[in-house]
């Protein structure tokens, strides 16, 4: 008995309720997890302090010095709503004003399937969440479909449809040659992919690549789908910053809503308002009828309760205040060219600068891509010299964040991607 108690007390480490050492060994078999591959570049660009240190890494926008932006139609709103609102639980489905003026940014200003209430929609934590409420939704009401996702995307699409375990495939995207899209290949994998298919879109201003298809590749990609009744998710994270206005960058939801699909949008603000740790976004599903809607909406709603219950108040307000006052949306729309313009200015800026160096590359790509990021086409072991010989912070797959570049570090990044480029 006694040897017994000793070594039960000898398995012990740590101190118990009852004064004796307890083991800690609940999570012994947890092992860290990797870094994520954008957001673990903003923790390691933090931790540097050389004081030449570029951050293009996360898609955030800076302004021309560097700083983050707090847009005018935001504060305004703000102060117009500061002190008014209650902290009352918003509808599972969240802000139904905000999910209103939302829908007409993705469906137009007009639409019939808002007016004919055709549309499931709630409000969403940000893209991320709305990716994530359609990811289970496909599980649960789909279980046996898979997802078909651009090669490259964003990374975190993987994760999304992996943790909602969905089964992923991929289509052909990008075509590393050109620097553009692959047309060809990309007509073949929707071609090939079995009738009914789910594949996710980006609606605009791709992701990592800046590689949007033209207008007429809409089209056909459109026909191709409605030939073989596959399903369009489209995510769409960058509303306004692919040609400065967000009426222009729906086309391709339209050109599908023309053609009479059934879509999916995930829509958010956090880039073309700026409202990045708001986590404002919308999910939407365009149904048959009202009455598909509303058991969608509901069944959305089911999904979202037990994760987070209902979602936050204040981002919505300040969506909904700017959005339904024409003077602050026309602020609005001003505000998202002059973010897209200082980006486009920056990408003639960067090729110029490194044309000027003398690289006998061609750097073409920097001004044909759209939207906020590069695909420079730097190898993992160029940007590994760019971070650890001259402090700028990007992602491994050569994407650098355009809305981080600014009239004082241009020069600073072209010279670095000259140095770690010309001998290739
Ligand atoms: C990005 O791609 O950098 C952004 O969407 C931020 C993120 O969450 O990854």
């Amino acid at each position: 008995m006694a040897s017994g108690m000793a070594i039960f007390r000898g398995r012990l480490s740590g101190r118990s309720p009852f004064g004796v050492r307890c083991m800690s060994s609940w999570w012994q078999q947890v092992e860290p997890a990797a870094k994520d591959p954008i957001l673990g570049v903003t923790e390691a660009f933090l931790a540097d302090s050389d004081p030449r240190k570029v951050n293009v890494g996360v898609g955030a926008y800076r302004d021309d010095s560097g700083k983050p932006v707090v847009l005018e139609c935001v504060r305004e709103a703000e102060r117009r709503i500061a002190g008014k609102q209650n902290m009352e639980y918003l509808p599972m489905g969240g802000s139904v004003k905000m999910v209103e003026e939302t829908l007409k940014l993705a469906y137009g200003e007009n639409s019939e399937f808002i007016k004919d209430k055709k549309i499931a929609a709630v409000q969403a934590l940000s893209g991320t969440g709305a990716c994530r409420l359609f990811a289970d939704f496909q599980k649960r009401f789909k279980p046996d479909s898979q997802i078909y996702i651009p090669v490259p995307t964003w990374a975190n699409h993987h994760n999304i449809w992996r943790d909602a375990q969905v089964p992923q495939r991929t289509f052909h995207y990008y075509l590393p040659e050109t620097r553009g899209l692959d047309f060809a290949a990309l007509m073949d994998d929707v071609k090939n992919a079995p009738n009914g298919s789910f594949f996710l879109l980006h609606a605009c201003a791709h992701n990592p690549t800046g590689v949007d298809p033209t207008e007429e590749q809409w089209k056909e990609i459109s026909y191709q789908f409605k030939a073989k009744n596959h399903f369009a998710f489209f995510d769409m994270a960058y509303q306004g910053f692919a040609s400065g206005d967000p009426e222009r960058d729906a086309r391709a939801i339209r050109i599908f809503l023309e053609d009479g699909h059934l879509i999916g949008c995930a829509q958010s603000y956090a880039k073309n308002m700026g409202l990045y740790g708001q986590r404002v976004g919308c999910l939407s599903i365009l149904c048959e009828d009202e009455k598909q809607a509303v058991a969608v909406k509901s069944q959305l709603q089911q999904i979202a309760r037990p994760m987070y219950s209902n979602p936050p108040v204040h981002g919505a307000l300040i969506v909904s205040t700017i959005l339904s006052d024409p003077e602050l949306k026309s602020l609005w729309l001003k505000e998202v060219k002059g973010m897209a313009d200082r980006i486009i200015g920056m990408r003639t800026t960067l090729r110029e600068n490194l044309e000027k160096l003398g690289s006998p590359l061609s750097w073409e790509h920097i001004t044909n891509q759209i939207g906020m990021f590069c695909f420079s086409g730097l190898t993992p072991e160029q940007v590994d010299r760019l971070t650890n010989e001259f402090h700028i912070y990007m992602t491994r797959n050569g994407r650098i964040s355009m809305a981080g570049v600014t009239t004082g570090n241009v020069g600073y990044l072209a010279n670095a991607i000259h140095e770690v480029t010309k001998s290739a």
